[in-house]
């Protein structure tokens, strides 16, 4: 394995977004693009590209070579978010109207499908044609598994009962394999050992798990203003969220008839303050800290088996801890 030097998560995201700087799709002044662009204006956290990066790097590649599959892995994850908007109606994301709440929903369809083929488009420029077969590989496995997991999800909303084990599942699909891929595929452009890939996507898989059971809790007990939606809207759409499935696990039954009525409930407003009275009756918090303790636990015994000096890991450390924190 080469050992070439560390580069910041700072420096890493500076590289990336100087490479990706107002990027020209298509011909720009066709209307089919503006959704597109209204969308990449405003870029969100970049966690995934950041994460794929700080894997190559840390495992000794070279992240010039992972730039074109971190900006693919983030195009397909937005394309991602605006059909995912359209599935849950919701109004607001990254601090704006929705692509489907600005355009309507037929732009945000073909918005969608055109940050989907782009993505290919950046996977096609990466350099290393060696690694490219094995990439698209994970890369297209990953889509399948993300489409499969937003159908589950769209079901649960129909159902009344999901054990905690269907949610996992679920979230395990529509969030966390894109941050383990995302890992991944920047082990594979470093040339890291078998061992070392299997690691390293296990470590993403649990951040990931982890990460979409925060994106539940901040649905709930975030601020609109930080994560850039609005809040309680998984209430109001009967998603199944680690909140609400935990809270059903444990509510006695004068808490599930509670439960039952805040449901039936017509006002949006009302419908969340009583589900969230619940929510504080049960402990749901607490429950959802010690759930993202376990597999951030699980995270980190693959981030320690991963065959290399210890202080390399220290930036993706540092970054998955501002994950488990983060308040958008
Ligand atoms: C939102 O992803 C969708 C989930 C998988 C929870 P992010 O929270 O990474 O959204 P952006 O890209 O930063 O806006
Ligand atoms: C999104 O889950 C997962 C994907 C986009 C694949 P959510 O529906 O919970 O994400 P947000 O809360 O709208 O960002
Ligand atoms: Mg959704
Ligand atoms: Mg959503
Ligand atoms: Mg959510």
């Amino acid at each position: 394995m080469k050992t070439t030097s560390l580069v910041s998560p700072t420096e890493i995201l500076r590289k990336y977004n100087d490479t990706f700087d107002q990027p020209t799709f298509g011909d720009q002044y066709d209307k089919v693009y503006d959704g597109v662009y209204y969308f990449i204006r405003n870029e969100g956290k970049q966690i995934r590209p950041l994460l794929l990066m700080l894997a190559c790097d840390m495992l000794g590649g070279d992240i010039d070579k992972a730039l074109n599959p971190a900006y693919a892995i983030q195009m397909f994850h937005n394309s991602t978010l605006v059909h995912d908007d359209i599935i849950d109606k919701s109004e607001y994301r990254r601090g704006q109207l929705t692509v489907n709440k600005k355009f309507g929903r037929n732009t945000a369809i073909m918005a969608g499908d055109m940050m989907f083929i782009i993505a290919y488009e950046y996977l096609l420029n990466h350099s290393d044609n060696s690694n490219l077969h094995q990439i698209l590989k994970i890369f297209n496995q990953t889509a399948v598994k993300i489409m499969e997991g937003q159908q589950i999800d769209l079901e649960f909303e129909n159902r009344d009962h999901i054990s905690e084990d269907e949610y996992l599942s679920m979230i395990e699909c529509k969030t966390s394999v894109l941050i383990a891929a995302s890992m991944e595929i920047g082990a594979i452009i470093a040339e890291a050992s078998e061992q070392n890939c299997h690691h390293i996507y296990e470590f993403g898989r649990n951040i990931g798990i982890a990460f979409q059971i925060k994106d539940d809790w901040l649905d709930v007990f975030g601020s609109a203003e930080l994560t850039g939606k609005k809040i309680g809207q998984d209430i109001v759409r009967n998603k199944k969220t680690y909140l609400f499935v935990k809270a059903l696990q444990l509510a006695n039954e004068e808490q599930k008839i509670k439960i039952d009525h805040a449901l039936k409930q017509t006002d949006d407003n009302k419908k969340i303050n009583k589900v969230l009275e619940l929510y504080h009756e049960l402990n749901i918090q607490g429950h959802t800290k010690e759930k993202m303790n376990y597999f951030y636990d699980k995270a980190f015994h693959h981030l320690a088996l991963i065959d290399i000096d210890p202080y390399r890991k220290e930036s993706i450390t540092e970054i998955t801890n501002q994950l488990y924190t983060r308040k958008k």
